[in-house]
């Protein structure tokens, strides 16, 4: 290809600065040094965690930055030492790294790696090493992803080669907040055929942990959300009870408690806030109850009292469902390609990259679940 080797010039939306709109800017993508590859990028979504970086956690270093981190594209080019990818390969690029070497690659417990956080000590989820230059700046690799470009580099070790005949405008979804949700159920809570569950929050990653307790064989799966707009798609996963909380002038935790006899087994939080943290652990029975948190925040300190797990219950959580990327996303393309696994039902919009601001708005405002951004053709 005539761009091997040197520098893609191309378009990207640029978070300049925290709590203001992105900027499509031309930026600079350098060629893939060693162990990495160059992929160009054809369809990305927004997760509320690139919402999170640019205007919760703002304080944190990393900005200038180029966001985004749920996407599919094919693989222009490869640097030294890159064995296991080549130019052509559809991909789906990985924001928690996979070695196969470290302890915790080793262990079927944990997707934690070695290499996953290494160089941040876990803080921005954003390598230091950056590829993205504009107007002269270097932008930073938002979770050593940035899929909010025509081209971006990532390491080999958070590269998922995935089937050739994927749809990469669906299979996208599977780079967050699908495997996420559906993780957290299956994987983190090991939700049991039978059991009650309660997800909190139903966003595309409630939305997946729902569709997540249905695949396992949950009898009862209650949908909550302040937003009671998103009813209507959890019944499309699963869910078989819906409850919004401003509808109740008791605790939420009272109200699961009294409709399912002593609280839930299953309790999975997909919205992002301490205080949800603390509900869905509360909404959980004694004895065996499960909580997972799976929203993301690392702002504030989350409580509980210490008799919630004096008394049994057990309080965990996840990071993309506790699959490991390399291995698992290849087979959960799979499994949406044999019709096991919906993708199609999350996506409410399609848009260019250029109407980026837009998509983001409309997460804000709960009036979407997953926006596609199309990037380029296949
Ligand atoms: N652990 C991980 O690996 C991981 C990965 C991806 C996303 N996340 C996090 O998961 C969360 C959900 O992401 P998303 O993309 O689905 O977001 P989203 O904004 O689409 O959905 C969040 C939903 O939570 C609801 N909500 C807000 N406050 C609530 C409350 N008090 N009670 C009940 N529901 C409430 C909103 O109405 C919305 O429907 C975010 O915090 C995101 O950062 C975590
Ligand atoms: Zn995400
Ligand atoms: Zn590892």
């Amino acid at each position: 290809m005539a761009t091997v080797g040197k520098v893609i010039k191309c378009k990207a939306a640029v978070a300049w600065e925290p709590n203001k709109p992105l900027v499509i800017e031309e930026i600079e993508v350098a060629p893939p040094e060693a162990n990495e590859v160059r992929i160009k990028i054809v369809a990305t979504a927004v997760c509320h965690t690139d919402l999170y970086r640019l205007f919760e956690d703002t304080g944190a270093a990393g900005f200038p930055t180029v966001l985004g981190h749920e996407a599919a594209g094919i693989v222009e080019s490869i640097g030294p030492g890159v064995t296991e990818i080549k130019p052509g390969d559809k991909v789906i690029p990985l924001f928690i790294r996979q070695c196969r070497e470290c302890r915790f690659c080793k262990s079927p417990k944990t997707n934690q790696c070695v290499a996953a956080w290494a160089s941040t000590g876990n803080a921005a989820m954003a390598p230091p090493k950056s590829s993205f230059t504009c107007k002269g700046k270097r932008l930073n690799q938002f979770t050593g992803t940035s899929t909010f470009a025509e081209y971006t580099v990532v390491n080999e070790l958070a590269v998922a080669k995935i089937d050739p005949d994927a749809p990469l405008d669906k299979v996208c979804l599977i780079g967050c907040g699908i495997c996420t949700g559906y993780g957290a159920a299956v994987n983190t809570a090991k939700v049991e055929p039978g059991s009650t569950c309660a997800v909190f929050g139903l966003g595309a990653v409630g939305l997946a942990a729902v569709m997540g307790c249905h695949a396992a064989g949950a009898k009862r799966i209650i949908a909550v959300d302040i937003n009671p707009d998103k009813f209507e798609k959890a019944k499309v996963f699963g869910a078989t009870d819906f409850v919004n909380p401003k509808d109740h002038n008791k605790p939420i935790s009272e109200v699961l408690s009294e409709m399912t006899d002593g609280g839930v087994d299953f309790s999975l939080e997909c919205a992002g806030s301490v205080a949800v943290m603390r509900s869905a652990l509360e909404s959980c029975i004694q004895g065996w109850g499960v909580s997972v948190i799976v929203g993301w925040t690392n702002l504030e300190d989350v409580s509980a009292r210490p008799i919630q797990m004096i008394s049994g219950r057990t309080w965990k959580g996840s990071v993309f469902g506790g699959f490991k990327g390399r291995d698992d996303v290849p087979s959960m393309v799979k499994a949406y390609m044999d019709k096991k696994l919906k993708l199609d039902e999350f996506i409410t919009h399609n848009l260019p990259l250029e109407q980026i601001n837009d998509a983001i708005e409309m997460m804000k405002n709960g009036k979407c679940i997953r926006t596609v951004l199309n990037i380029s053709t296949e």
